[in-house]
């Protein structure tokens, strides 16, 4: 399972931060990294509460 961010759609918000820092910062410039290359099962739920909470709709979790 791996999360991607659209830099595009981005507003820097940091919902994604809040909601699970163990999956995200936020880049100097204001842009959301990932930092777990492969999300395992224990971390599954905490991706899709932080791509629901983001408002851009700029996180999506991609299954395996
Ligand atoms: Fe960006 Fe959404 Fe996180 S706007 S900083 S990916 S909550």
């Amino acid at each position: 399972m791996k999360i991607q961010v659209d830099t595009n759609r981005c507003q820097g918000t940091a919902m994604c931060l809040a909601v699970a820092p163990e999956l995200f910062d936020i880049l100097p410039n204001g842009i959301a990294e990932v930092l777990v290359d492969d999300i395992g099962p224990d971390l599954a739920a905490t991706a899709e509460d932080a791509a629901l909470a983001c408002p851009a709709a700029a996180i999506t979790v991609i299954g395996d």
